[in-house]
Formats: C-alpha cells, sequence, structure tokens
C-alpha cells in the first residue's frame, strides 16, 4: 500500500492552517481543532493568541477561562497566560509569588490574521501563507461562503480542487453541463514549495451579459491558473479574455481530525461591480457547486491521500496525463513529509535553537507585522 496522508500525520504541523473566521473570534476565547489536537484563540488586548487549549496546571481546556485584557484567564485555579505563553499570576500561591518554572501554556509557532481567516502554524513552516492579489486588487468584489464541513479529508478535498476531469459527472447539473469530457494537455510548473497549473478551454459562460444581446458567443476562451501552497492553501483564477471577466476562488483547508475538515471558501470576482445582491447568488452557486463535491468526497473509503514519493513508493492508483494536477499535489506533500522526517529531534539543531531562534523569531516578527485583518 502507498504511503497516505491524513488528517493527523504529524508533518503536517510544519505548514499555516486555517482555523477560524476573522469574524468567528471576539471577546471570548475560542476552541478549535487541528490535526487531531485542541487549541484556543483569544484576541488579547495586544493582539492574537493561540495556545494549546490545555492549561498547565491541571490542564482544564484553556478555552473554558475568559479574556482579561492582555491574559488569557484559566477558568479552573485563575492562572493567567500572555501571548507568549508565559505565566504571570497562580491567585493560589498568594499576590506576588512567581508561577512554577513549567507553568507556561503552549503557542503555535505563529499565529496570524489574514484574507478574513485565523492560522496556526503549529511549528516552523516550510511554507509561506498563500497570496491573493485579487483581494488587493481594484474592481473585485470577494464574499466568504459559510465554511463548509466534510468527513473526507484534505488531502482528497484539495485534490478534488484541481481535478477538472471530473466536472461532467460530478457537475452535470452546474458548471459540468455540456462540458467537454476530453481534459486537453495542460502545464504544470513548480513553484516554490508548491505548483501552478495553466490551463486553455472553451466553455459556456453564460454569465456574460454580451451572451444575451448576441455581441459575445456563448462558448469562450477560458484561462485558468491554479496556484497551490502546502500543505492546503489554493487559489483558481478563471479569465475569460472575450468577456474580460475574472473569477478567482481561494479554497483553504482545516484538516481538523481524522474524518473531519473545515472547508473555507473564498470567491473574488470583477464583473459584478460591486452588486451585493449578485456576489451572494454567486456564493449560493458555488456552495452547490462544492456540495456536489462533497456528497462523493464523503463516500471515499479512504484513510488519507495516496502519497507520490520516490521510486520506491509504490503506486496504488492509476494516474493518466488529465491527473497531472494531482499526481504533483501528491508529490508535493510526499516532499512536505519526508522534509518533516529529516528534522534532527527538537532541541538538537531543530528551529527554535541557536541561530535558528533568531531567524525564527525574525520570520514570526515579519509575520506579525504584515497582519492584515
Ligand atoms: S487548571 Fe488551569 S488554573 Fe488550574
Ligand atoms: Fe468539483
Amino acid at each position: 500500500m502507498s504511503r497516505r496522508l491524513r488528517n493527523t500525520t504529524a508533518a503536517l504541523r510544519h505548514g499555516w492552517h486555517p482555523v477560524a473566521r476573522s469574524g468567528e473570534v471576539a471577546d471570548e476565547p475560542v476552541p478549535v481543532r487541528l490535526l487531531g489536537e485542541p487549541w484556543v484563540i483569544a484576541r488579547l488586548d495586544d493582539g492574537l493568541a493561540a495556545f494549546a487549549d490545555r492549561c498547565p496546571h491541571r490542564l482544564a481546556p484553556l478555552s473554558a477561562g475568559r479574556v482579561n485584557a492582555h491574559e488569557l484567564v484559566c477558568g479552573y485555579h485563575g492562572w493567567r497566560f500572555v501571548a507568549s505563553g508565559e505565566c504571570t499570576a497562580v491567585p493560589a500561591l498568594g499576590p506576588g509569588v512567581p508561577a512554577p518554572r513549567r507553568a507556561r501554556a503552549t503557542p503555535p509557532w505563529g499565529v496570524v490574521e489574514r484574507h478574513g481567516l485565523i492560522w496556526i502554524a503549529p511549528e516552523e513552516p516550510f511554507t509561506d501563507l498563500i497570496e491573493v492579489p485579487e483581494a488587493d486588487e481594484a474592481g473585485f468584489d470577494s464574499v466568504w461562503l459559510e465554511p463548509s464541513r466534510s468527513s473526507a479529508c484534505a488531502g482528497l478535498l484539495a485534490d478534488n480542487f484541481l481535478d477538472t476531469a471530473h466536472f461532467p459527472f460530478v457537475h452535470a447539473d452546474t458548471i459540468g453541463a455540456g462540458e467537454d469530457t476530453v481534459v486537453a494537455p495542460y502545464r504544470v510548473t513548480q513553484d516554490g514549495d508548491g505548483f501552478v497549473v495553466q490551463m486553455e478551454q472553451r466553455v459556456a459562460n453564460p454569465e456574460d451579459p454580451k451572451v444575451a444581446t448576441g455581441e459575445h458567443p456563448l462558448v469562450q476562451r477560458r484561462w485558468s491558473t491554479y496556484v497551490y501552497r502546502p500543505p492546503f492553501m489554493l487559489r483558481l483564477r478563471l479569465e475569460y479574455p472575450d468577456a474580460g471577466m475574472i473569477n478567482t476562488i481561494q479554497f483553504c483547508l482545516q484538516p481538523e481530525d481524522e474524518g473531519s475538515t473545515r472547508i473555507y471558501t473564498r470567491l473574488l470576482r470583477d464583473d459584478l461591480g460591486g452588486d451585493a445582491v449578485q456576489m451572494a447568488k454567486a456564493a449560493r452557486f458555488e456552495q452547490t457547486v462544492l456540495d456536489e463535491d462533497l456528497a462523493l468526497q464523503e463516500r471515499f473509503d479512504l484513510d488519507g491521500l495516496p502519497l507520490v514519493g520516490d521510486d520506491a513508493d509504490p503506486v496504488e492508483e492509476v494516474s493518466i496525463r488529465a491527473d497531472a494536477a494531482g499526481v504533483a499535489l501528491r508529490r508535493a506533500l510526499a516532499s512536505l513529509v519526508d522534509r518533516a522526517a529529516r528534522l534532527p529531534p527538537t532541541g538538537a539543531g531543530r528551529p527554535g535553537g541557536g541561530q535558528d531562534r533568531v531567524l525564527t523569531a525574525a520570520r514570526r516578527t515579519e509575520y506579525r507585522r504584515t497582519t492584515i485583518r
């Protein structure tokens, strides 16, 4: 059997993962799940904080506590923690008595807020957060779908997002109606730890208003560009050069537990001129398309995404030319797993020690500085 990437594979700790929409975290600490582990997110006076959701005292969930100014207060015995994890007060010891040395909450390597999402990297990530250039381009409107949840693992869902051959079958009632079943050859280009997929298609574009007036043909050119960043950050830019329209879909996955993945989908379009009603309609349509995907994905009886590593890896699936993007995904994730396996054990030159500690701190600071709400 091939190696499989599961939602709890430890190597995934070296990646950025979305864990909540920005609006989901207000004054109260919020519990989230990531890679089978519990975390708590809180907005402290001096910024966003995240900790393993276990108080170092009696292992109570810190998410059952409360925020008090720049501290998270455990709900069980009132120990207080600042964003670094340092314990600043132990009420049972009396005022001014320092906390035991090991009384530290455990922060992740990084927590940032970007693209309207809160992200955690449990350990130093191998890859930076995905960029979404359309978010800063004039003329684009953006809407988030309500997050969905699937029993399928994040690897399979990312693969599904990159797959185009399924459109005429899974999406026969929506985007796949009338689509050619033949997948023309397309290009996959390595891009850092991820890759870019570019394809040119001819598709029906009923949303072009000039189709109805007869000025444009219904079937038009479409340039599709997929950008993938490990482990589960994707974006698809669809350009219709005849209509002059660009639709982008940002698709990011939170591997919560075995059997649970949370899905964050955002639409960015430059053809609706700020029309909120039309954006809401587009979001509903996208949700319908996503639901078609999820209905099939949750029926898979697979505990993870089969990986394609070096030649020694047994290959379990039969891939064809049309699967080039999916094979690239399997290779990228295999390489992430291999890279994590090569890291020395914690403490022995691993990120976080010596010179690496300085670099790590600088990189962390850079993330804080560039955080965009
Ligand atoms: S368990 Fe948190 S203060 Fe005791
Ligand atoms: Fe699909």
